[in-house]
C-alpha cells in the first residue's frame, strides 16, 4: 500500500522503515529540511540497532523516500499515520499543538478519501478532535477516517518490536478503516485488536503507566531487600515464574527514565484529574522513583561519607541500554547531583557520548570503558549496557585508589565481587 508517515523521530522513522521492509511503499515527511537531507543521504540520526541498514536497503529499493513537503506526502498516499511529539507541559498535561498543526496540514493538502492515523501516544479523546479539526479545515469535498493506532516499541529493540508485535491495537470510530489497517499489518502476522478510538488511545497511557508501576513495585520490594537482607533478583525471579505476573520489567534499578515513562506517568495523572479521577496509585509509582534516586545517592554519600573533592568514574549516560538517548536519563540525573555534591566525574558511554555533551559539562569524557575507573575513589554503574558485564575487572580494581563499586543496575554477582576484593554496592541485594 501507499502510506505516508509525518515525522521521523523513534517512532516515525523505525515504523515507516520497517513498512516499507514489508514491502508497502513509503513516503517519511518532516519538516526539518537538515535531517530529510541526511536521510536522504543514507545518515542516521538516532542509533537504533538494525535501522540504518534497513533504510538504506529499503531506499535503494525504492520503498522508502523523505520528503519536508507534508503537500506532496497526503497526496501521493491513501492513509497517513502522524507521528509527530507530543511533549509534557510544565503541569504534566500533553501539549498537543504538533498533533493539531498537522492534522491542519493534512485537511488542507485533502485530494481524495483518507485514512489519517495516529501514533503518537495523546490524551484520550485526541482521535475525535483530530477528525474534528479536520472536518473544520479540510476545503475539499473528501471523506476520511481517523484511527489510533498506539506504538508500543521500545528504544534499542525498536525494529525487533516493530517486526514482530505482541499485538496490534487499531482504534476506530467507524468500521470503514478497518479493512486497509488490517491489511497494512498483515505481513507481520501478529494478533490484531480491534477497539473504539478512546478505548485505543487509553490503553497506550494504561500500559505504560503499568509497566512504569512494575518497576516501581519491584523497587520498593528492594528497599524491603537492603532492610531485610534478602536478594531482589531472587524476589524477582520467585514472581516472575507465576505467569499471571511474569519476569518481564521487575529489575530493581536506580529508576526508570527515558522520554516516555516519566512523561506518560504525569499525563496519565492529569488527564485522569481532568476527568475527575484521583490516580493517586500512579503518584505513589512517581514518589517511589525518585525516592530510588535518591536511596542510591545516599548509598553512595553514606560510603564515601563526603563527595565534596572526590572524583568518580560513571559506566552509562544513556537512560538505558542500546541506546544513544539521554532524554530524562537517571545516569545523567546521577551525574548531575554528583556534581552538586562537589565530586568531579569521568564518564563513559558506548553510544550517548555526543548526546550527553550538550547537556553534561564539566565533565572528562572518556573513551575506553575500562579506563574510566583510572584515579578515581569510586566506580558508579547507571546504565545496563551489556558490555559492562565484560569489565576488566582486575584493571579496574588497579585503576581505583579504593576498590569500591556502586551499581545502580546489578550487573555483577554480590559475593564474586567480594571475592575479586570489591567493596559492592548494588539495589536490594544484602544489606545496604
Ligand atoms: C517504553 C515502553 O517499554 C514501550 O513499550 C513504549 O512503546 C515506549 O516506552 C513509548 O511509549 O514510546 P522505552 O522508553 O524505550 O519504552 O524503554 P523501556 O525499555 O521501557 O525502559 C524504560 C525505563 O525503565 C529505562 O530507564 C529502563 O532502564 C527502566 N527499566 C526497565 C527498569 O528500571 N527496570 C526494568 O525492569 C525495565
Amino acid at each position: 500500500m501507499n502510506l505516508t508517515i509525518i515525522g521521523t523521530g523513534y517512532v516515525g522513522l523505525v515504523t515507516g522503515t520497517c513498512f516499507a521492509e514489508a514491502g508497502h511503499k513509503v513516503i517519511c515527511v518532516d519538516k526539518d529540511a537538515d535531517k530529510v537531507k541526511l536521510l536522504q543521504g543514507g545518515g542516521m540520526p538516532i542509533y537504533e540497532p538494525g535501522l540504518e541498514e534497513l533504510v538504506q536497503k529499503n531506499v535503494r529499493a525504492g520503498r522508502l523516500q523523505f520528503t519536508s513537503s507534508t503537500q506532496e506526502g497526503v497526496e501521493k498516499s491513501e492513509v497517513v499515520f502522524i507521528a509527530v511529539p507530543t511533549p509534557p507541559m510544565p503541569d504534566g498535561g500533553v501539549d498537543l499543538s504538533f498533533i493539531e498543526g498537522v492534522s491542519r496540514e493534512i485537511a488542507g493538502a485533502m485530494n481524495s478519501y483518507k485514512i489519517i492515523v495516529d501514533k503518537s501516544t495523546v490524551p484520550v479523546k485526541t482521535g475525535e478532535k483530530v477528525a474534528e479539526t479536520i472536518k473544520r479545515y479540510c476545503k475539499a469535498k473528501v471523506d476520511f477516517d481517523v484511527v489510533s493506532n498506539p506504538e508500543f516499541l521500545r528504544e534499542g529493540f525498536a525494529v525487533d518490536d516493530f517486526m514482530k508485535p505482541d499485538r496490534v491495537v487499531i482504534g476506530v470510530l467507524s468500521q470503514r478503516p478497518v479493512p486497509a489497517m488490517k491489511e497494512i499489518y498483515a505481513p507481520y502476522q501478529a494478533p490484531i485488536i480491534v477497539t473504539d478510538i478512546n478505548s485505543a488511545e487509553l490503553i497506550k497511557h494504561a500500559a505504560n503507566s503499568f509497566l512504569a508501576l512494575k518497576i516501581s513495585y519491584i523497587n520498593a520490594v528492594s528497599v524491603l531487600c537492603e532492610l531485610s537482607g534478602a536478594n531482589v533478583q531472587e524476589v524477582a525471579q520467585g514472581m516472575g515464574m507465576d505467569a499471571r505476573i511474569g519476569r518481564k520489567f521487575l529489575d530493581a534499578s536506580l529508576g526508570f527514565g527515558g522520554s516516555c515513562f516519566p512523561k506518560d506517568l504525569s499525563a496519565f495523572i492529569r488527564i485522569s484529574e481532568s476527568m475527575g479521577y484521583d490516580f493517586g496509585l500512579l503518584k505513589e509509582v512517581q514518589k517511589i522513583n525518585a525516592e530510588q534516586m535518591n536511596r542510591f545517592v545516599k548509598k553512595i554519600s553514606d560510603t564515601l561519607w563526603v563527595i565534596k573533592g572526590k572524583t568518580l568514574g560513571v559506566l552509562g549516560l544513556a537512560f538505558k541500554q542500546n541506546t544513544d538517548d539521554v532524554r530524562m536519563s537517571p545516569a545523567i540525573d546521577l551525574c548531575q547531583r554528583l556534581q552538586k555534591e562537589g565530586a568531579r566525574l569521568r564518564v563513559y558511554d558506548p553510544q550517548a557520548m555526543e548526546k550527553a555533551k550538550a547537556i553534561l559539562s564539566d565533565v572528562t569524557y572518556v573513551a575506553d570503558m575500562n579506563d574510566v575507573a583510572e584515579g578515581c575513589d569510586a566506580l558508579v554503574i547507571a546504565t545496563e549496557w551489556p558490555q559492562f558485564k565484560k569489565l576488566d575487572l582486575d584493571k579496574v580494581r588497579k585503576n581505583l585508589a579504593h576498590p569500591i563499586i556502586f551499581d545502580g543496575r546489578n550487573l555483577f554477582d554480590v559475593g564474586e565481587m567480594e571475592r575479586l576484593g570489591f567493596l559492592y554496592k548494588s539495589i536490594g541485594r544484602g544489606k545496604a
